[in-house]
């Protein structure tokens, strides 16, 4: 698929750069200096990558590291919710390029499994903007040819589960599922079917889980997800709502 081509027909500019601190930090600039909504950043290669809760993301060329510029795509207090978004994209980029849907599933917040194996990364970062409006940064890093090792998750890569693609050819499909699911969101309006479709894709929901942030671990069963997008967890009936952290099964 050819993602210029695509990038045109999707109203999205992009930005390339063989090496980058981090995607993320530049598409922030970008929107911080006047820049226009649904610019995208990409690279190579990042020197400087970020993983949520303050974590490195290894970021050797071989993967991609895309970052994609929006201005007031959410209601402000809800931009978290293109996490969701994101993984829908993610999650049917993977489709496109050859993986079974039986084998992928979605994992709370915004992580995408092949066979319980964490297959990309996603980072949502917000800032605040001339006139009010809200600028949003949507990170995301699909392991293609390689996955680092040491990790918290067992980790897997598009070339482990035996598709070999380049980047870019990933880069076209993940532009493409990007218009259609930012069209169904509709800044927000359509977050109930974004939910819905989040939900039948997910892992472990009605099983046993462990939710850690940086402060506490709580243990409970994952009953769902409230009608903003946060987690509910099942504390021996008392059913309260998770903001952030990082589960496991
Ligand atoms: C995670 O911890 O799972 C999120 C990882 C997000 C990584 C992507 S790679 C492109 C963009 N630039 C960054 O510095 N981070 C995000």
């Amino acid at each position: 698929m050819d993602f210029l081509a695509t990038a045109r027909r999707s109203g999205f500019t992009i930005e390339h750069h063989q090496t980058i601190g981090s995607t993320n930090d530049r598409a922030i600039d970008y929107l911080r200096i006047g820049g226009a909504s649904r610019h995208f950043v990409i690279a190579d290669e990042q020197t400087g990558g970020r993983g949520r809760l303050g974590r490195v993301w290894v970021s050797k060329p071989g993967n991609l590291y895309a970052s994609l510029a929006l201005i007031d795509p959410a209601p402000q207090a809800q931009a978290f919710q293109l996490g969701f978004v994101a993984s829908l994209v993610v999650y049917h980029t993977l489709r496109a390029v050859g993986l079974d849907g039986a084998h992928l599933s979605l994992k709370w917040p915004n992580d995408v499994l092949v066979e319980g194996k964490k297959i990309s990364g996603i980072l949502i970062e917000g800032l605040s903007l001339p006139e009010g409006d809200q600028g949003v940064v949507i990170g995301c890093g699909i392991n293609i040819a390689h996955h680092p090792s040491d990790t918290l998750y067992p980790v897997t890569d598009l070339k482990s589960e035996g598709v070999i693609i380049s980047p870019f050819e990933v880069l076209g499909h993940f532009l493409a599922s990007f218009e259609k699911w930012l069209s169904l969101y509709r800044r927000g309006e359509g977050f109930g079917d974004i939910r819905e479709h989040w939900l039948t894709l997910a892992h472990g929901v009605g099983g046993l889980i462990v939710v850690k942030d940086r402060k506490e671990e709580r243990v409970g069963v994952f009953v769902g997800l409230d009608r903003e997008g946060r987690l509910l967890l099942d504390q021996n009936g008392q059913i309260e709502p998770v903001i952030a952290g990082d589960v496991f099964f």
